[in-house]
């Protein structure tokens, strides 16, 4: 084939809007907080499966899968936990950046590091999901049965018993997790972005 030289390579630069636009819908950091237990997996679960029955792209990133690897090795000390949250944050970012609609599921107990992530993201990009659920209701859920080890004095540093859960002042959603059904807990997640033109 002839190699035609009037046709240049034109440098064209892919930007955040046109990566949005071809999704169809406008990427934001949906970020979840609550103590273990509360039900953040299982709901930002549920979300990502009714925006995917709407065919929008996602993408959930969890603690409990992180800390096996991007985190692996991070400890639950005040400043392992910040760290977490800081990387979980720039991560986050960066898939926004791509287009997506980003869903982070982590205890994320201290405000100043929610506040961080907001303050680093763009006009409307970070969505703070409050999963409200009382101590005493994770503590007799304890699907992992780490309140009870926890209470045993045999984990250090836990959550709502021996290390602080800040709860957000400010979140765009909160959900009172107490006899409210999974299906219904998400819509209302799907409804904030909807109202307010995300999807
Ligand atoms: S965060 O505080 O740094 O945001 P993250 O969400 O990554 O926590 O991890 C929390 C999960 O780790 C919990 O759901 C629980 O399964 C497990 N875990 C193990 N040790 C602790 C601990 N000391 N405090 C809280 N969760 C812990």
């Amino acid at each position: 084939m002839q190699h035609n030289e009037n046709i240049v390579w034109h440098d064209h630069h892919v930007t955040r809007e046109e990566r949005s636009n071809m999704k169809q819908q406008t990427p934001c950091i949906l970020w979840f907080t609550g103590l273990s237990g509360s039900g953040k997996s299982t709901i930002a679960n549920a979300v990502e499966n009714l925006l995917f029955q709407r065919q929008k792209h996602t993408y959930l990133l969890d603690g409990d899968n992180v800390r096996h690897g991007l985190n692996k090795g991070l400890t639950f000390s005040e400043m392992d936990r910040i760290e977490n949250i800081r990387r979980v944050g720039e991560v986050a970012k960066l898939f926004s950046d791509a287009g997506l609609i980003v869903i982070t599921a982590f205890i994320s107990p201290f405000e100043s590091d929610r506040n961080m992530i907001r303050e680093m993201s763009r006009a409307g990009e970070f969505i703070e999901v409050f999963i409200d659920a009382p101590l005493a209701t994770c503590e007799q859920r304890d699907p992992k049965g780490l309140y009870k080890k926890a209470r045993a004095g045999e984990i250090k540093d836990f959550t709502g018993i021996s290390s602080p859960y800040e709860a957000p002042s400010t979140a765009e959603v909160h959900i009172i997790n107490d006899n409210i059904s999974i299906e219904d807990a998400a819509q209302h997640v799907i409804d904030y972005l909807e109202q307010n033109n995300y999807i």
